[in-house]
């Protein structure tokens, strides 16, 4: 379970998060809709242990455990994934290779076993299979030269190999094509269980039509200014944000 609670962030001096209380049980799938600019992907970076930001005020609990103190790669091993709205690119390590080492280092820190280099192929290219990712993409280096939607796809690919208690998309739809849509959504589908939750930011009620949510979320002015069922996203998409803005003025 994820709690975040009273969260204030600041970077350089300038609010950006202004108190926020979130809690996506185990299990639940959450979406967070909200304007450009509102602090959606600050909130993500800032689960995720990007640095530059200063939390002046609050907390973010990973079941019932501050992760404050953890660096980013402690928290992927705990369980904590950010698929990112802008994946890097990473020249001179190849995918097939980065892929490999990630798997290893988290695997290592739950203590589990390393897997053999046959297995992890094995591993690793059924799931790309499943993603649509072509054998070639493996070959190259990490997201260089990739389209935006094979960005995308990469991205979905470290997660579903990468196992984690809690995925973070943040605007994993955005610059996909209508068959990638479906690749990725059935992709993100196949990860959902009783023991996984999901924090899905989106700008577009169409995701949510694959990924159906239990809850959304909607942000405005580094707030959550409303919570409701999968039916407040076709809300939004009629009425737009106005209403919310007014009342963060
Ligand atoms: N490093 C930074 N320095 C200064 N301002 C920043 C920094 N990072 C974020 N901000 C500001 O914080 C606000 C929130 O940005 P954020 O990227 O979280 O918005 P968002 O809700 O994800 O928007 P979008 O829907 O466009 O992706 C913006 O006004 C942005 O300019
Ligand atoms: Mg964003």
């Amino acid at each position: 379970m994820l709690e975040i609670k009273n969260l204030h962030v600041e970077v350089e001096g300038q609010p950006i998060l202004n108190g926020i209380d979130l809690t996506v049980p185990k299990g639940e799938v959450h979406a967070i809709m909200g304007p450009n600019g509102s602090g959606k992907s600050t909130l993500s970076y800032v689960i995720a242990g990007k640095d530059d930001y200063d939390i002046t005020k609050g907390d973010i609990l990973w079941n019932g455990e501050s992760i404050l103190e953890m660096d980013p790669a402690e928290r992927v091993a705990a369980g904590v994934f950010l698929a990112f709205q802008y994946p890097i690119e990473i020249p001179g390590v190849a995918t097939m290779t980065f892929l490999r080492t990630a798997i290893n280092s988290v695997r290592k820190a739950r203590d589990e076993e390393e897997l053999s280099i046959p297995d992890m192929m094995k591993l690793i290219q059924s799931q790309a299979k499943q993603l649509a990712v072509k054998p070639e993409m493996l070959k190259r280096g990490l997201n260089v030269g990739f389209s935006g939607g094979e960005k995308k796809r990469m991205e979905i690919l470290q997660m579903a190999l990468l196992n984690p208690g809690m995925c973070i998309l943040d605007e994993t739809d955005s610059g996909l094509d209508i068959d990638a849509l479906r690749i990725v959504s059935e992709g993100v589908n196949a990860l959902r269980g009783p023991d996984r939750s999901m924090l899905v930011i989106t700008h577009y009620q169409r995701l949510l039509n694959y990924i159906v949510p239990d809850k959304v979320h909607v942000m405005s002015d580094g707030k959550i200014v409303k919570t409701g069922g999968k039916e407040l996203a076709l809300e939004l998409e009629e009425s737009g944000y106005a209403e919310y803005d007014e009342d963060a003025a």
